[in-house]
């Protein structure tokens, strides 16, 4: 028998096996239904291409998701299975190549770059490791950053607390230079905590930090989180990180293909190792 018969395409397992591609949260009900929960960030069959050379390399396929206020939701997957490519995408930073993003309620592409940019200042928070610190501003400087972009004046005690929040009081006047990365990413969250806005998008927001540095930022992201107006979606490789949260997806090569409701720490690592294999059979094939 030949190899290509025992072992299946990688698209013969997205429509035949256990993994569907999935479309989450979606059902909308209408504003004046009763219970009704806005859904702060949706994606309607967005996908994702980049060009290499004279080609284009679709590496996000037809993912459509919500997440509703009071969430947090967690995106997992393989290593290059687009999960930050669907955050830049969902938080407005990179347009999708076709499919519609709506940030609280408004299309991303209907929306002037000068509206976007107003709403990302306002009401978007970024705990990522490549959109980091300003290196020339003081941590302090650094976290009071958005308030003033919004042409705001920080409030000292604001600051203050979210910088405490994160246990780094100690290093206010300091530069991101002489910061750890894990310093730098939990100044990075004490930014977000300051700012307040009612969506944060965070990219592995616990990788550099030990387990209670973790831990108190998880916390955090939590209260921000079931907070009644705001959600967190966040990429986590942890399953212990993504069994506090609400929901979790799971992305394989780009599309969206699983869902749990508040799963167990051991479920999310069962279904990881799922679809790792998967990942190897496809790759193999
Ligand atoms: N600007 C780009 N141009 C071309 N390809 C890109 C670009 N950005 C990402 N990719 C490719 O898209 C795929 C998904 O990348 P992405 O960074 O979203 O993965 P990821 O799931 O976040 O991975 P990791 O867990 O390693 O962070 C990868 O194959 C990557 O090489
Ligand atoms: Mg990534």
């Amino acid at each position: 028998m030949s190899t290509e018969s025992v072992i299946p395409s990688l698209e013969d397992m997205i429509t035949t096996h256990s993994w569907t591609r999935l479309t989450v949260h979606c059902e909308d009900t209408t504003a004046d239904s009763p219970g009704y929960v806005p859904a702060l960030i949706s994606a309607s069959n967005v996908t994702k291409s980049y060009k290499a050379g004279s080609r284009s390399i679709e590496i996000l396929h037809g993912i459509s998701l919500s997440v509703r206020a009071g969430e947090m939701c967690a995106v997992m997957g393989p290593s290059g299975s687009g999960k930050s490519t669907l955050l830049y995408c969902l938080s407005g930073l990179e347009q999708p190549s076709t499919g519609e993003v709506r940030l609280l309620e408004q299309a991303t592409d209907k929306l002037s770059r000068t509206a976007l940019a107003k709403m990302r200042r306002s009401d978007v928070g970024f705990v990522f490791q490549s959109y980091n610190l300003v290196p020339s501003l003081t941590a302090w400087e650094n976290v009071a950053l958005p308030i003033r972009l919004r042409g705001k004046r920080p409030e000292r005690f604001v600051i203050d607390q979210a910088l405490e929040s994160v246990g780094l009081t100690k290093l206010a006047a300091s530069r991101p230079a002489v910061m750890s990365g894990g310093e730098q990413q939990r100044i990075a969250l004490a930014r977000v905590l300051a700012q307040q806005p009612r969506i944060i998008f965070a990219d592995e927001p616990t990788g550099a930090l030990d387990t209670r540095s973790g831990d108190m930022v998880l916390q955090q992201l939590r209260s921000i989180a079931h907070h009644p107006e705001r959600c967190v979606l966040t990429v986590t490789h942890d399953p212990q990180v993504a069994a506090r949260c609400d929901r979790v997806l799971f992305l394989r090569d780009g599309y969206l293909v699983r869902e749990l409701a508040a799963p167990s720490a051991d479920q999310v690592a069962s279904t990881l190792t799922e679809l790792a294999v998967d990942t190897d059979m496809a790759d193999r094939s």
